[in-house]
Order: structure tokens, then sequence, then C-alpha cells
């Protein structure tokens, strides 16, 4: 064992899983440095803050958050220890410049795309506050070290392979959006499009898995838009890459997330009816049912594109179950818009869905729009669009009661003997289990539907952990 103590780094993660899967790929850079998961910040020697841009509410809460941070910096420094600050992901990469204004006691600065010189950065932070100390200035202003540039070599090329965490793993496959959506802030906070190369891909999917993960979620901003360089320099899609992917011996599900219909090309779409490893789930966002708004907001199709894609993958897979994004109250959007919008909910039915109040975004065409609508408008289509969704939600895990399931247990649950996992359909389900089988799938009942899962028995009854008197 060493004699240094270990650092302890805490990172908290907004917004989507490409930063979920950063956050992670940030802890493994930085092990190599000596730091380990903190606790909470209160403990930790580094404080990292992976942002999201997406909304204005989303955004506004980092600065908050960092008024915390600072606070607790300011307890260890009055027990003598020292604490480093950085911001990084999307409000980073679009407001650098602002952060370092409005909260000049952050160290670091980050943009989504550089985060594999963090050792470096650490560095050069930590001995600016050493030259500090060494002045009688300790707690002034930071040298603030600000790194928001998009790097000509993609930063997967200099990280180390990582490791799963547990049975459900996460990998980046593609980056950046070159769509430009009117509302859309990702095309400014991530970049270009990039699509990482095959070979590249399979190397992390194996390692992932020797490493105990079961089923792995293919990231990208818009991951269907996968477009990599396959071994003889040929373009593969995502449907190619599934195929390959299916073949890893030891991985029994693959995901992807998220998709654009634009990119939901036939291949992608027949692979869910010919590769029994691509799990019967797809995010697919529409935003709106009503053409006059996909237009405005430079989607790319209509709403009957749309149904079109779901007939299509319903035939191929005729379980799929289907998630997708709204937004409601984009500039411009009338009362029949809306109900458009209700309408191609209740003839598609979602099995989960996310909906938002459009929020104008700095930089991006919409904001400047003269026709933004009153607050108290959105308002009462978010709910009414939310009742829908929610109910057609409640509709589809009740529709699970009684039925059998392949569930990947991926770890303990809250109750002693529980253990919680997944079902195809990405429902969370718990079962009384040993915790031997976390990492396997499991054939489960359906037994019971609870707020936000569903408790099911095993099957085969023979390896239940219930005793019964
Ligand atoms: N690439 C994905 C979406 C990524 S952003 C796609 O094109 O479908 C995730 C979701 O945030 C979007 O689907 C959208 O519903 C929502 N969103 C993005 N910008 C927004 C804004 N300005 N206001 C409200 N919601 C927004
Ligand atoms: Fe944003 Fe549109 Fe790109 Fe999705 S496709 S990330 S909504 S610009
Ligand atoms: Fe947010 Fe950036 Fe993801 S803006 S949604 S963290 S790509």
């Amino acid at each position: 064992m060493s004699d240094t103590p270990a650092k302890r780094l805490f990172i908290k993660t907004y917004g989507c899983q490409m930063n979920v899967y950063d956050s992670a790929r940030m802890a493994d850079v930085l092990a190599p440095l000596g730091y380990a998961p903190a606790e909470s910040p209160a403990d930790a020697d580094m404080v990292i803050l992976n942002t999201c841009h997406i909304r204005e509410k989303a955004a506004e809460k980092v600065f908050s958050d960092l008024g915390r941070v600072r606070a607790y910096r300011s307890e260890r420094a009055a027990a003598g220890k020292d604490m480093i600050i950085a911001v990084a992901g999307c409000v980073a990469q679009a407001e650098g410049a602002e952060i370092m204004a409005r909260a000049p006691f952050v160290d670091i600065v980050l943009g989504p795309q550089t985060y594999h010189r963090l050792p470096e950065m650490v560095a050069r932070a930590a001995r600016a506050r050493d030259e500090k100390k060494g002045d009688g200035k300790a707690g002034a202003k930071s040298a603030g070290i600000l790194d928001t540039e998009f790097p000509v070599e993609p930063k997967f090329d200099h990280l180390p392979a990582p490791r799963a965490e547990g049975p459900a793993a996460f990998l980046s496959i593609q980056e950046g959006c070159d769509k430009f959506c009117t509302f859309c802030v990702v095309p400014y906070t991530r970049g270009a499009e990039y699509s990482r190369p095959v070979a590249d891909i399979l190397r992390e999917a194996k390692s992932l898995v020797e490493s105990g993960a079961r089923e792995i979620t293919l990231l990208g901003q818009n991951v269907n838009a996968y477009h990599g360089a396959g071994p003889a320099g040929e373009v593969w899609g995502l449907g190619r890459l599934a195929r390959a992917l299916a073949g890893i011996e030891g991985l029994s599900r693959i995901r992807y997330t998220t998709s654009h219909p634009r990119d939901m090309d036939d291949d992608l779409m027949a692979a869910h009816r010919d590769v029994p490893a691509l799990m019967p789930f797809l995010h697919l966002p529409v935003q709106s049912g009503s053409d006059k708004i996909l237009e405005a907001m430079n989607r790319g199709h209509t709403a009957d594109d749309y149904r079109r894609i779901i007939a299509t993958l319903r035939e191929y897979r005729p379980d799929m179950a289907l998630s997708s994004d709204f937004i409601v109250g984009y500039p411009g959007e009338s009362d029949k818009d809306f109900e458009a919008t209700m309408d191609l909910v209740r003839e598609v039915t979602f099995a989960q869905a996310f909906s938002f109040k459009y929020s104008a975004r700095a930089g991006t065409p919409a904001a400047v729009l003269k026709t933004q609508i009153p607050e108290d408008v959105k308002d009462a289509r978010l709910y009414a669009l939310q009742d829908l969704l929610l109910e057609q939600q409640r509709a589809f895990n009740q529709a699970s009661v009684g039925r059998t399931f392949d569930v990947l247990l991926t770890h303990a649950g809250r109750h002693p003997g529980q253990l919680v996992g997944k079902s195809p359909y990405l429902q969370a389900v718990h079962v009384m289990a040993d915790p031997k089988y976390i990492g396997t799938v499991a054939r489960l009942k359906v037994v019971s539907l609870e707020p936000n899962s569903l408790g099911a028995v095993w099957a085969d009854a023979s390896k239940s952990t219930i005793k019964t008197a």
C-alpha cells in the first residue's frame, strides 16, 4: 500500500446518458493520479460538475450548485484541506467565459471534447494553487484553466479502456450533431457529428464484457446516424454494428439511444427482427405531431414518416415498445398543432416518454422568433400531454402483470434479499433472489405493478429465496 492518502473525487452528472458515460471516463482518466470516488462533495479533493445546457433550468442549476460546492471548499480550507473545482460538459462548452466571470473560484472549465487532458489540467491547477499559497493569497481568484476547444484528434484515442461497473454498461459510439434543429444547443456544445471506428467499438465492447457487462447500451447524440469506418475502410451503419456486437460471447443484450427518425434505415429496423440480443425497446424522439411545427423545427421528417417507421418496426418486431421526447409550446404552435401531437400519441401508444416545455436557448434560431408561446399555455399543454403519456405508461406496465420476461438482474434492491433488474422493455423489475444471480438473465413472472417498478417471482419456483412456512 502506498503512503500517500488516496485523493477523493466527486462527480455530479446532469443531463443525458452521454454525460453519464463521460463522467465515468473522467473518473477513469483521473484514477492513475490517485483519485478514488468520494461519498459526497464535502469530503472530496476534487469536485467536477458535468453539466447540461439543453434547457434553461438545467443550465441555471449549475450556478446554484457551484455556490454550495464553494461553501464545502471553505469548510475544508478551515480544516487545512484543499479542493479543486471543475465545471465540465455542455454548459462549460457554451458558457465557459461566463462561468469564469460569474464564478471565478472555479479552477478548471473544460468542454466535452477535452476531458482526456484532465490530468494535465489538474496538475496545472494544483501548481497554481500552491504558488498562490506561497504568496499568502490562498482562496483568492484561481488561475482559471479554460479548455473548450474541439480538438482535431478525438478524445477516444487518448482514453484508457473502460471497465464495466456492473452488468449494464454504456458505450459511446457516436458524438455531436450536424442536424441543427432550430431549438437545440447540442450542435454548438458537442460539435460536428463523429463516428468511432468499428474496431475501436468492438474492442471496447469486448473489454466491457470481460469485466462483467451483460448488456451494452450504445450511445450517441444521434446514435443511429452512426457511420463508422469498418476494418477494410468501408462504412458501417448501426444495423451492421449491432449484428457484429451480437457475436460477442457473453453479451446478452444490446440497446442504443438516442435515435433520430431520419436515420432509422431499413437495415437497422430489420436488425430488430434478426438479432435477438437487440432489445425490443426504442427511444425515438418525435418532438411534435404537427407537420408545420416539425418543418419549423428543421426535423426533416413528417408525422406520417414517423408513423411509417413505427409500423415497419412493429411488423419486424411485434412487441416493440416505444419511447419518445416531446416539446410543447414551440414558437408558433397553435391549439391545432398541439392536438396533432396528442393524436399521434394516441395512435402510436408509448411505453414511456419524456416531455418538455420549449425553452428558448440563446444562439439558436427559434429563440429569436416573435411567436413565443405564453408560459400558461405551455403549462396547460404539458399537463395534458403528460397525463396522456402517463396513462399509456401505466397501461403498458399493467399489461405486463401475469407475463413472463427475461430480466437482466443488475443490482441489490432497497429491501433485504431483493434484486433489481430490467425487462426487455426497460421496465425496472424486482424479485427476491440470491445475490449470486446479479449479472444473469432470469426468467421471471411479473405479479404486481408498483409505482416505479414491477414485482416479480421466479418462473422456476426452485430459485425462489422466499421461504414459506
Ligand atoms: N438527438 C436527439 C435529442 C437530444 S436532446 C433527437 O434529436 O431526438 C434531448 C431532448 O431534449 C430532445 O429530444 C428535446 O425533446 C429536448 N430539448 C432539446 N432542446 C430543447 C429546448 N430548447 N427546449 C425544450 N426541450 C428541448
Ligand atoms: Fe439537437 Fe436536433 Fe441534433 Fe437532436 S438532432 S441533438 S434535437 S439538433
Ligand atoms: Fe445536455 Fe449536453 Fe446531453 S446539453 S442533454 S448534456 S449533450
